[in-house]
């Protein structure tokens, strides 16, 4: 049995989950792992959540980390970029390793802090960053290494996923759905992170870098959020037997690569469709071992701990520092470009407020014909005051044409209001 202190920055939401876990599973760990995770102190800001923390010394000087030789993994579970940041690399320069719960840091510095990490020769592990209690960065670093990732389609963010849920089951206003999920604890008081799509997004970044080798500046993302999601539009999707879904997508074509975070149209049959309420779905194509799907809760106080505390004993057996190095986390591995708006290929669905007269479905369908977008499925509404709803999903196109088709048709006197598009998952 090995013994190895460890010390936590952030008594949080997820710091009190570790300490929970560590409080009732310390002795399965040691039995399963061989490794006696001794916690040696705690650092945060007070006031504190609780004075038990399993006989750790509390206080907010990281000193009693950083100046502690018997703490070898310091656990970084504070969130932001700027405090977290400099402690990351406190801990570096220490000689401690680090395992961190933190995607803004990791998404935002991880080229920083792995290059810091490499010359202090000491490792950064960070599965609890991106989907919580599921193990998908180890999944896709180890269990899928003899594999190339052909696209990775994933729902990474529970509060918009609650959000989205809501609103399909209850009929609900985007805003109606918002206030639930904050008054329920699933949504931050303010929910800018979550609902405009920048948490998926550095979620998404780590995820490729694992998944293609590739670092990904998060400027290199085109983000959505799902703020102008009505309930107009979920009865639609429904109406077209799919499920509005805030996806995170990256697809590789060539040397091409797609990154995008979108409210997207997920047909029924589509395994994501059924990753339901603050639930996270992770969907792969693969190369030799086929489509998967992981999922599971995608965040939590106990979910995440047992991400961090699965890092912790990674470290402890030596494990992460071997992935660590021979995985480059700081090179560039393939050469790989983004692939802009209008050139990502998909299938689209588009709903046109038009003035109830004949001729205007011709007017439509022969401009999308045009610009070479094929129509897969149509349906008009009944028309009310003279006026009509037309929704119809394409096949996959270019996107430039899709978008140059919206605008010659609201550019016409033919729809008397913006026309509503998401992109759907549709092959
Ligand atoms: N919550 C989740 O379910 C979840 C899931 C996955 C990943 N994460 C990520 O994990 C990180 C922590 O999340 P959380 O939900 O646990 O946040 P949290 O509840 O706000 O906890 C962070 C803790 O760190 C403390 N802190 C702030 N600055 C500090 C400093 N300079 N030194 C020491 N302690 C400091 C905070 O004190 P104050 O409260 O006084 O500021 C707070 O106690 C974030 O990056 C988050 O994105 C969270």
């Amino acid at each position: 049995m090995q013994r190895v202190g460890i010390g936590i920055f952030g008594f949080g939401v997820v710091g009190g989950g570790v300490i929970d876990v560590l409080r009732r599973e310390r002795e399965l760990i040691a039995r399963r792992t061989g490794i006696d995770l001794e916690l040696r102190a705690v650092v945060s800001l007070p006031p504190y959540r609780s004075s038990d923390v399993l006989g750790a010394r509390l206080g907010e000087e990281p000193r009693l980390i950083l100046e502690d030789p018997e703490i070898r993994i310091a656990l970084l579970l504070v969130g932001g970029t700027t405090a977290a940041r400099q402690l990351a690399h406190d801990c570096l320069r220490a000689g401690k390793h680090l395992v961190t719960s933190n995607k803004a840091l990791i998404a935002e510095h991880g080229d920083e802090l792995f290059a810091a990490a490499r010359a202090a020769g000491v490792s950064i592990a960070f599965e609890a960053a991106v989907a919580g209690g599921i193990p998908i960065i180890g999944a896709l670093r180890d269990g899928l290494c003899a594999n190339q990732i052909r696209s990775l389609t994933a729902i990474l963010n529970g509060t918009t996923n609650y959000i989205l849920t809501m609103m399909e089951q209850h009929g609900w206003s985007y805003e109606q759905a918002l206030r639930e999920a904050q008054r329920l604890g699933y949504a931050e008081a303010d929910p800018t992170l979550d609902v405009r799509g920048i948490d998926t997004a550095h979620k998404l970044a780590i995820l490729a870098r694992i998944a293609f080798h590739i670092q990904v500046p998060l400027a290199a993302l085109r983000v959505e959020g799902i703020e102008r999601v009505t309930a107009q539009d979920i009865a639609s999707a429904a109406r077209m037997r799919c499920r509005i879904k805030l996806l995170a997508r990256a697809q590789v074509s060539g040397q091409d690569i797609d990154l995008h975070v979108a409210p997207t149209l997920v047909p029924l049959e589509h395994p994501l469709a059924s990753v339901h309420m603050n639930y996270n779905g992770i969907y792969i194509e693969s190369s030799n071992a086929g489509p998967q799907l992981y999922t599971g809760q995608g965040a939590g106080a106990l979910p995440t701990a047992s991400a961090v505390l699965a890092d912790t004993v990674d470290v402890a057996l030596g494990r992460s520092k071997q992935t660590f190095e021979a995985y480059g986390f700081v090179q560039n591995t393939t050469a790989w470009q983004c692939v802009g708006e209008r050139e990502e290929r998909t299938a689209s669905y588009a709903r046109f407020r038009v003035i109830d007269r004949p001729g205007v479905l011709a007017s439509i369908a022969q401009v999308l014909s045009r610009k070479g977008i094929s129509i897969r499925s149509i349906y008009q509404g009944e028309p009310q005051t003279g006026q009509a709803d037309i929704e119809l999903l394409t096949y996959p196109a270019r996107g430039g044409d899709f978008l140059d088709a919206i605008n010659e048709i609201d550019e016409s006197a033919v729809t008397t209001a913006p026309t509503v598009c998401y992109r759907c998952l549709l092959p």
